[in-house]
């Protein structure tokens, strides 16, 4: 059984191999409301969380896997960290997602996300729970 582990990481350098390899245009923030995870899978880096405390709630800002490590529930124990940060902080998370994005779209209705606003890209919203 392949050993999986979800932990803050405030490595920019490690981060930023990440998301450059899984999103090659962005520019990610390290500012002090930017909260990172790391995903490793038997101690390799394996994909990433990115949470923005907002004065609304917790923006998810970015979640990705590298792929070949896609589809072994990564994605979702991320999602779970997500959640568990957004409870203790008492808020409601936000994120937008493409339409298009079916893989990450089916990921978000199983963690209990709904529509919002529909523009160009979709803004899902979770309720805190209570
Ligand atoms: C969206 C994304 C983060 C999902 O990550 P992931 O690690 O593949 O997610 P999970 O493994 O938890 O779930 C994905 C699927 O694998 C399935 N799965 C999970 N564990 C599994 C296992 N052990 N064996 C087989 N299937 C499994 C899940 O049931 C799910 O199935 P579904 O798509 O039919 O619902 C990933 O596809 C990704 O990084 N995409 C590119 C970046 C991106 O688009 N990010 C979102 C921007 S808004």
């Amino acid at each position: 059984m392949k050993a999986l582990s979800i932990a803050r990481c405030r490595s920019e350098k490690k981060l930023l191999a990440l998301i450059n390899e899984i999103f090659p245009s962005a520019t990610p923030g390290f500012g002090e409301n930017d909260v990172y995870f790391l995903a490793t899978l038997d101690g390799e880096d394996a994909g990433f969380l990115h949470l923005i405390l907002h004065s609304k709630g917790v923006l998810l800002q970015g979640i990705g896997v590298r792929e070949k490590f896609r589809k072994k529930g990564i994605g979702g124990g991320l999602m779970d960290t997500a959640l568990e940060f957004a409870q203790k902080e008492n808020a409601d998370i936000l994120l937008k997602v493409k339409p298009s994005n079916t893989d990450a779209l089916n990921l978000y209705a199983k963690k209990g996300f709904s529509i919002r606003k529909v523009t160009d890209a979709y803004v899902l919203h979770r309720k805190r729970c209570n």
